[in-house]
């Protein structure tokens, strides 16, 4: 039985411990181009002591961010940018992944601080938004997409290809397909989103069909010794949740079968009406009934913060990896307290490089 502070490994890649540093946007990109708040941002969240640090969905192409100020890795620059990153989250003993991302009919938004709603359509920091069919996200969500066609569909594919290549390039050794949270990907699979008649909509095996086939062209491309992962929403929370899950759970299948090695399970977070019964942990269940019934390694997030709940996801087998958001941006050492809190005090520290561990070690012997 594993539990929280063992080691994981996945292809060749072995984390220190089972905690991950979820994607989070930190929406200060300029074109696309991180900068030195992101540096510190990654790296101090390493330092902390996380087994894998995964940067924020950055934008496969430039229509797929969800705010001007999204990452991007569509260009060399943007490339370029991360790789001091990548150098600092390594350099604390963590494994650097990243998520790549198309934001689909929820791009062109404002910050969260600043209204996350759409950015009115006249407005210059504006841009056209596509989606699998001309219905909008609802909410402040307003704008109705584009609806693609089968070339935007192939380009968009494309995009996620490059963006595959040049994550490699610049040194990340764990990759995410963002195909959760009402993202493009999402919106494909989602009955409210999707409402094409061509074999891209309608059945399950035409909603699945987008987010195969950008799997199956990633797989291509990306090194079969390194982790290749996909964030998934597995239920909506909408009332139609049995035959979501069932759904979900036959794509994942099928992306395992094609080679995915890990399922961040999940919101769709697709319709408007949703009643989702956020509380600790509460994507857990369904992390384990995905990962127990597609076969998969599997992680999960949403309101963990306790580190006794943290341990009992993995210890329990509803996920392989914890994936922590918002109580690393108030505690980047969440995991140092939760070691203690668990009673394996010596994990908090014993993986961090020497100038900390060395003194650690003596500090805590004391
Ligand atoms: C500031 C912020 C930015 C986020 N950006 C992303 C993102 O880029 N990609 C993603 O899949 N989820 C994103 N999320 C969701 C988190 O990855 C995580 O799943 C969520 O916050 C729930 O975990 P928590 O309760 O530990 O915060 C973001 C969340 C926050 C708070």
């Amino acid at each position: 039985m594993a539990s929280l502070f063992d080691t994981f490994t996945l292809k060749d890649i072995t984390l220190r411990n089972r905690i991950a540093v979820s994607p989070m946007c930190q929406y200060s990109a300029e074109d696309g181009v991180i900068n030195d708040w992101h540096y510190g941002h990654l790296a101090g969240l390493a330092r902390g002591g996380a087994g894998l640090v995964i940067a924020e969905a950055s934008a496969v192409s430039p229509d797929g961010r969800i705010s001007p100020a999204d990452a991007g890795i569509w260009n060399d620059a943007q490339a370029e940018a991360f790789r001091p990153a990548v150098r600092g989250v390594k350099a604390a003993g963590a494994v650097a992944g990243i998520q790549i991302a198309h934001a689909g009919r929820k791009a062109s938004a404002n910050r969260p601080w600043e209204g996350d709603d759409h950015i009115p359509e006249n407005d210059p920091r504006g841009w056209p938004i596509i989606g699998p069919s001309a219905v909008a996200q609802g909410g402040g969500l307003s704008r109705v997409p584009q609806e693609m066609t089968k070339a935007d569909i192939a380009r968009v594919q494309q995009d996620f290809v490059a963006a595959a290549q040049r994550s490699l390039d610049a040194g990340f050794e764990w990759l995410e397909l963002h195909f959760a949270h009402g993202y493009l990907a999402q919106s494909f699979f989602s009955r409210h989103a999707n409402q094409r008649t061509d074999e891209y909509g309608g059945s399950a095996e035409n909603r699945m069909r987008f987010i195969l086939e950008t799997f199956e062209a990633v797989r291509k491309v990306w090194p079969e010794h390194l982790p290749l992962t996909a964030r998934f929403g597995v239920i909506e929370f909408d009332g139609q949740d049995e035959e979501t899950l069932t759904e979900a759970i036959e794509l994942v299948r099928r992306l395992k079968e094609g080679g995915l090695d890990l399922i961040d399970v999940s919101v769709g977070f697709s319709a408007a009406d949703a009643q989702i019964p956020w509380g600790p942990g509460f994507m857990a269940p369904y992390a384990k009934k995905v990962r127990d019934e597609a076969g998969i390694p599997a992680a999960t997030s949403w309101f963990i913060s306790n580190p006794a709940q943290a341990d009992a996801i993995i210890r329990d087998g509803a996920a392989d990896l914890v994936m922590l958001g918002r109580p690393l941006l108030e505690n980047p050492h969440w995991p140092y307290d939760a070691a203690r809190a668990l009673g394996v005090e010596k994990a908090a520290w014993a993986t961090l490089p020497a100038p900390y561990a060395h003194w650690l070690e003596r500090y805590r012997a004391a």
